[in-house]
């Protein structure tokens, strides 16, 4: 069975939500997709100079301003929805994504593993890595930008039955890219990054974040990779039973021949 799953890069303006949710909203309008990928913190920024900032633009779910608009635009898209956001929980701050489904049911996930200075405002992530149901009962794992670093988060996920990987991030560094072509091939799962692109400063603050937004199979193999500057929305045709296919030859399986207790893992 085949299904459309989407990737959207875009530049957001930092600290303007609305803003951002319009220029997306304009964007997703005529989109025909099963599941669509957003950046991490799509409608928020990144470079936050103080929790202050933070405070302004995080949101509790349910709730909040991108909450009730991405629910909203997915019920009458009828698309599921991934998407970074700023998330105030229990008096914390995280660096979360959410997936809302055109059902009206939703999911988090927490930024388990931090990147430089996230972490002087957020918290890491105490929710394990887990999958759960996209349009379609689509079998999706989420992990948000640096969490590529740490080949047991993919792992995580593809153990856990994820055939889709939703991988919304902020990218500065030149790697990640090309490292996911072997989080999906080791895996054997779809993997679907949404980059930001264009310079945010704040002060004296600032990023440069690398676009190259992907959707990659099973092999690793680029299904559709953006340019380093483009605002766009991408749809590729994708069957996602193919994750199930763990096999690499005849004799070896990807996952039925791997030596838990050959590793170290503290
Ligand atoms: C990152 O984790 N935003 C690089």
């Amino acid at each position: 069975m085949s299904y459309n799953v989407s990737v959207l890069q875009y530049l957001p303006a930092l600290l303007k939500p609305r803003e951002n949710l319009e220029k997306v909203a304009a964007m997703i309008q005529d989109l025909h997709s099963d599941l669509v990928v957003l950046p991490e913190l799509a409608f928020s920024g990144y470079v936050f100079s103080s929790r202050e900032e933070v405070a302004q633009v995080a949101e509790s779910i349910p709730g909040g301003e991108c909450f009730n608009a991405l629910r909203e635009l997915s019920r009458s898209r009828a698309v599921s929805i991934c998407y970074g956001f700023p998330e105030l929980h229990k008096g914390e701050y995280y660096n979360s994504c959410a997936l809302v489904n055109p059902d009206g049911t939703y999911h988090v996930y927490r930024k388990v593993h931090l990147f430089y200075r996230e972490k002087l405002f957020f918290s890491p992530g105490d929710i394990p890595f887990f999958v759960c149901e996209a349009k379609n009962g689509i079998r999706v794992g989420m992990m948000i930008c640096f969490d590529w670093q740490f080949p047991e988060s993919a792992r995580s996920l593809a153990l856990r039955g994820a055939q889709i990987i939703c991988h919304p991030s902020n990218l500065v560094l030149p790697w990640c890219q090309e490292a996911m072509k072997t989080r999906s091939l080791e895996n054997r799962v779809f993997s679907i990054t949404s980059n930001r692109v264009g310079t945010e400063t704040n002060g004296d603050l600032s990023e440069y974040f690398t676009g190259g937004s992907q959707i990659l199979g099973t092999k690793g193999e680029i299904l559709i990779r953006m340019n380093e500057t483009e605002e766009a929305i991408y749809t590729v045709q994708i069957d996602p039973e193919l994750a199930a296919n763990k096999q690499v030859t005849k004799h070896n399986n990807a996952f039925g021949d791997r030596r838990p207790s050959m590793y170290f893992l503290p």
